[in-house]
């Protein structure tokens, strides 16, 4: 039997190339290996303030960002978390077998907590509706960054007390660590690729031609100079990691070749990397051009129904294990 993948994604706008290389390129791959279930989690979107018309608008674009990337509603299931409300019902459920000393230590809570004057019940409990979103489709496997993995393995948890009070229902899902790269910032190659540092700090997969080569020739490839050892600078690290990711191999090894006798130049590497770059994203673009609104919104309403689908018969599989309903019966 092909083992089932789950995997959601936060409607946090315009996908970068932090999370196309990062995450996306890897759910492209899996979609022609394995039933794959892909998710854009407006739900755990809310557990910070938000803005209800960005949010919609997020939600929407992030659809057409997946699609233009290659996600392809013949091979997978993608569609909008809220459009299925078993996630939410099986969250309530998972919550009682969830240990609240579990939840207290969940890093990614401590982090975006910190420093906040209001911190949500809903940030608290965010890893358990995630739990629910894996759960909810049986999935063995799970694509995500490291960041994550914590989340993961207190879903492994949730399912194991839910398997061992009421029976074997859940499989113990694992992780399927993306290869475990992170892309930088240009203009400040010590801190990872976001949009949240603002747009200096990131490469849209939609961005224009001139703003990638303008991007990437203003790159900071200097700070922190090592001498010493003969280890690359952040920026000078992060333009061969481009480099890797988008050039032919000979390419590649042609600039290592130069940067280990010492003969690497800044500006042919800036301008491989800035035409390369354009290159694999050349693709992406013309699909989002020519991706219509009202049709990806067709694709995540159908891809919402095929998930209810199977959502509906695990919660009333869950349902009934736990003893509630049918109460007439
Ligand atoms: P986020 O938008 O930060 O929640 O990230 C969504 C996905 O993209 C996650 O799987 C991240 O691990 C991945 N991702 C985000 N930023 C980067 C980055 N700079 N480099 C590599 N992967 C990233
Ligand atoms: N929490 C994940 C993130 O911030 C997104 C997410 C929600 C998710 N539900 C999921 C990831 C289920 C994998 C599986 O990136």
């Amino acid at each position: 039997m092909t083992a089932i993948v789950f995997s959601g994604l936060q409607p946090t706008g315009t996908l970068h190339i932090g999370n196309y290389f990062g995450a996306v390129q890897n759910f492209v791959k899996l979609q022609t290996q394995y039933k794959c279930y892909y998710a854009i989690v407006d739900y755990h979107a809310i557990t910070v303030e938000h803005d209800p018309e960005e949010l919609r608008r997020n939600t929407l674009e992030m659809g057409m960002d997946l699609l233009a990337c290659g996600l392809d509603p013949r091979q997978c299931v993608l569609f909008v978390q809220s459009q299925v409300p078993e996630h939410t019902e099986l969250a309530w459920i998972l919550s009682a077998v969830t240990s609240y000393g579990d939840l207290q230590r969940m890093t990614q809570f401590k982090e975006k907590g910190e420093g906040q004057e209001f911190v949500s019940c809903g940030l608290f409990t965010y890893p358990v509706l995630q739990a629910a979103d894996i759960l909810a489709y049986k999935a063995s496997k799970v694509p995500v960054g490291e960041d994550q993995v914590q989340h993961i393995e207190l879903t492994r948890r949730i399912a194991r007390r839910f398997n061992s009070r009421f029976g074997e229902t859940f499989p113990e899902p694992e992780v399927l660590l993306s290869e475990a790269l992170r892309i930088m910032s240009p203009a400040e190659p010590t801190r990872k690729m976001s949009k949240s540092l603002g747009p200096k700090h990131y490469i849209a997969i939609t961005e224009s031609e001139d703003s990638i080569r303008e991007k990437i020739k203003t790159a900071v490839t200097d700070i922190g100079p090592r001498p010493d050892t003969n280890e690359k600078s952040p920026g000078v690290a992060n333009l061969f990691l481009l480099l890797k990711l988008t050039a032919p191999k000979e390419i590649y090894d042609q600039f290592e070749d130069d940067y280990a006798r010492g003969v690497l130049k800044y500006e042919p590497l800036k301008r491989a990397v800035a035409d390369y770059l354009v290159k694999t994203l050349e693709p992406i673009r013309a699909r989002r051009a020519q991706l219509k609104e009202a049709e990806v919104r067709e694709i995540l309403i159908e891809g919402a129904r095929t998930a209810r689908a199977v959502a509906r018969r695990t919660l009333e599989e869950v349902r009934e294990r736990i003893g509630v309903g049918r109460v007439v019966l």
